[in-house]
């Protein structure tokens, strides 16, 4: 019986698709929110507060799953949901964070300067990221899989390791011995629907199942780079992910999550309160 019904929860509906839209939207909200308010001094938890509070006060039941808002290196830690230290001039921060809607699920991640402008250092690696992210975001649409992202996902990032000195040596050979793992060891999607991590094979026969109208997912590349003596100074404990919900479409993909800012200028002007 699960299989039936996993199957059938992971291609959506109109109606659903509709609720999942909202989600997204409540959830952009609640981003926005923490990003207009975001000042060094402030606590971690104070930026939780300001997109709790907005998920519920537009509708929402509340978030999805844990918020993770985690200043300097603690975007490091994947699962950071203590939410406790001081957020530091100078230093990114990190939010994961979605509301449930009707019980559908909104999943978005950015990544901003605490202080409102992203420093030399900062703008490389997330730039990185970032090209990364539109490039996984332009590539869904039926027929592709989620297997093929990761794989280009991979290649990007560990281009723009080499690019930024973090790595040595030819693409193809980091990509091979993995040691692009350092800095980047989860997975790039997940089907997203009424759980954050929807139920649905991602594999059929041994094979990565192509996508088909009606699946949604999420497109979350990022770069961790540990607080080690080997790493450039300006580089060291600089967690980015950046973290959209995306619907397979007949002609490609729809965004949900895109009226959250991405670009270092968006998120600089947003910030400065352009
Ligand atoms: N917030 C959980 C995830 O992004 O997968
Ligand atoms: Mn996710
Ligand atoms: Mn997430």
């Amino acid at each position: 019986m699960a299989p039936l019904l996993h199957e059938a929860r992971l291609v959506k509906s109109p109606a659903e698709l509709a609720l999942l839209r909202h989600a997204a939207e409540i959830s952009a909200r609640g981003h926005l929110r923490a990003m207009r308010a975001s000042r060094p001094g402030l606590e971690e938890y104070q930026l939780q507060a300001e997109l709790e509070h907005e998920f519920r006060w537009q509708g929402g039941s509340g978030p999805a799953y844990a918020s993770i808002v985690g200043g300097g290196a603690n975007a490091c830690v994947l699962h950071y949901i203590v939410n406790r230290a001081p957020l530091k001039d100078g230093d990114l921060v990190l939010i994961d964070a979605g509301a449930e809607f009707e019980l559908y699920a909104g999943d978005i991640t950015r990544t901003f300067p605490v202080n409102g402008r992203f420093s030399d250092a900062q703008r490389a690696l997330y730039t990185v990221v970032l090209d990364v992210q539109e490039r996984a975001v332009a590539a869904v649409r039926p027929g592709t899989t989620l297997a093929a992202i990761h794989a280009e996902v991979v290649r990007g990032l560990t281009e723009g390791l080499i690019h930024l000195g973090l790595l040595e040596g030819e693409v193809q050979a980091r990509i091979d011995d993995e040691s692009y793992r350092r800095f980047y060891l989860h997975s790039t999607s997940h089907w997203l629907g009424l759980d954050v991590h929807d139920v649905g094979l991602y594999r059929r026969d041994g094979e990565p199942r192509p996508l088909v109208p009606g699946m949604v997912v999420t497109v979350e590349p990022g770069l961790y780079i540990p607080a080690d003596d080997d790493i450039p100074e300006a580089l060291r404990g600089i967690g980015i992910r950046i973290e959209d919900d995306v619907v397979v479409t007949d002609e490609g993909h729809e965004v949900l999550t895109a009226s959250v800012p991405k670009s270092v200028e968006a998120i600089e002007a947003l910030m400065a309160g352009k």
